[in-house]
């Protein structure tokens, strides 16, 4: 599996997740589980993909300008991860929180697929795709069980 197949398997899982907390919004068990799933899916699917694909293409100057834009929203979503943290979960606040975390996640997945990928495709060399593919999947599996332990 090269890497952007790879990272569209997490990106698929992290908009199902947002579809079944948008739809799952009256219910607190169903949306409990969505956003403990969201969470540890885009915990462990950053920081893979930061040092699988951001990591090389911080080195070529045609696309490190996207991989940093790319990282400060990986840490933004973070932050707007924690502040829903901090409120209380199904209170007004909080519903409003989680509709800008899903819109920002939909946002970002979608700007990382049209626009990032096919100028990392420019850069990557086919070999060089299947190695970030495999390093991608190993880092997330170990992060991901970090996670949910
Ligand atoms: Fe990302
Ligand atoms: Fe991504």
């Amino acid at each position: 599996m090269d890497i952007f197949q790879a990272l569209l398997q997490s990106h698929e899982r992290q908009r199902a997740i947002c579809k079944r907390l948008l739809s799952g919004i009256g219910d607190h068990n169903e949306r409990k589980q969505a956003l403990d799933e969201l969470r540890s899916e885009m915990a462990a699917h950053e920081t893979a993909e930061e040092r699988a694909f951001y990591v090389p293409l911080i080195e070529h100057d045609d696309t490190v300008d996207e991989a940093r834009h790319a990282i400060a929203e990986h840490h933004e979503m973070d932050e707007m991860v924690e502040e829903l943290d901090k409120s209380k979960e199904g209170s007004a606040e909080w519903l409003e929180m989680m509709g800008k975390l899903v819109h920002k996640v939909g946002h970002h997945l979608q700007e990382e697929e049209q626009k990032f990928f096919p100028e990392a495709k420019k850069v990557l060399e086919p070999r060089q795709r299947e190695e970030l593919g495999a390093l991608y999947l190993q880092e997330h599996e170990r992060l991901f069980e970090k996670e949910t332990q």
